[in-house]
């Protein structure tokens, strides 16, 4: 099939399933397009607690899914590659959680969203790269074991310096292996640029950044600053909205390695088989889902 004609079936199966298409803004350019709403990680699991749909098709990777499920239960969630999974949410499993906990059986166990139902379901609150330092800050209390992104938890730790943070070891592929003389090398090439980077990449990268945000914030400052030029230091997906969106600007890439080869497994042609074919459908265990709730519901009340 033509790029059109798939377009045009995704819109027809989309209608008659009653669904909607949500996409992070890591997906590929046609996906994003198709999508009826794009976005970051909270931006997204807030929509899909609301969206009155009988189908969600989350263009994203494993964990995002689940998210959109826990959060709502009585909908279809499908997941349109089963394969597309986040390499550092698999860094930390259920057990190796409850091992850990015996360890700080006082601290207030804080996890990333990217993380499984199953973690979720043994920790206190979740946080997003958006509202992490935020939601640190408002914890009663001072020990807080962070899992599973030792960079985000470093990152929080310097902002919230008043807390205790114990770290997990786990991080992103793809951010981590940006590289300081990469980013000094991109600040000689164009000194008029500002470094928006992610808080997924290591603590020196995000020391020497000018901007450090969630994907929906990076985007948001790059097209609220009157500056020209911008180093995107995230995944590359990030430069369909900031171009589109900002005609007027230039973006250049940290680095080469800024590419999540899960989030680019969905296709257009993935989107279409997945409204055709009701695959992948994402289920939980229901006792494993309230209680992976409950952490996510605690976020959403504090941010
Ligand atoms: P955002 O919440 O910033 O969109 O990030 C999700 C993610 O997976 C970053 O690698
Ligand atoms: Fe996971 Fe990193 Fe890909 Fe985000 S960019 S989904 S953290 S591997």
């Amino acid at each position: 099939m033509k790029k059109d004609e798939i377009i045009k079936e995704i819109l027809e199966l989309k209608k008659k399933r009653n669904a909607v298409i949500v996409a992070h803004n890591y997906q590929v350019d046609e996906v994003q397009e198709v999508a009826d709403v794009v976005g970051d990680s909270l931006a997204l699991s807030k929509y899909c607690a609301d969206v009155k749909k009988d189908v969600i098709v989350f263009c994203g990777v494993h964990f995002m899914a689940e998210s959109a499920k826990i959060l709502s239960p009585n909908k279809v969630v499908l997941l349109p590659e089963i394969d597309a999974g986040c390499p550092m949410a698999d860094m930390v499993t259920k057990e190796a959680l409850i091992e850990e906990k015996k360890k700080f059986p006082n601290a207030t166990v804080v996890c990333y969203i990217n993380s499984s139902a199953e973690v979720k379901s043994e920790c206190d609150v979740c946080c997003t790269s958006s509202n992490a330092v935020d939601i640190v800050r408002a914890i009663n209390n001072k020990d807080i074991l962070f899992v599973p992104d030792q960079n985000l938890g470093s990152y929080v730790s310097k902002k919230v310096p008043e807390k205790n943070i114990i770290l997990w070891k786990g991080y992103c592929i793809t951010h981590h292996r940006v590289k300081i003389d990469e980013l000094i090398r991109a600040r000689e090439l164009r000194p008029d640029a500002e470094v928006l980077v992610h808080p997924e990449c290591q603590p020196d990268i995000v020391e020497a950044a000018d901007f450090i945000g969630s994907t929906k914030q990076i985007i948001e400052y790059a097209t609220n600053s009157s500056n020209k030029e911008f180093i995107i230091g995230t995944e590359m997906g990030v430069l369909f909205k900031l171009k589109k969106d900002n005609p007027d600007k230039n973006f250049y890439l940290l680095s080469p390695g800024l590419v999540c080869p899960n989030m680019k497994k969905t296709s257009l042609m993935s989107v279409y088989r997945s409204l055709n074919e009701m695959n992948y459908e994402i289920n939980l265990d229901e006792t494993i889902r309230l209680k992976a709730k409950k952490a996510l519901d605690n976020m959403l009340k504090l941010s």
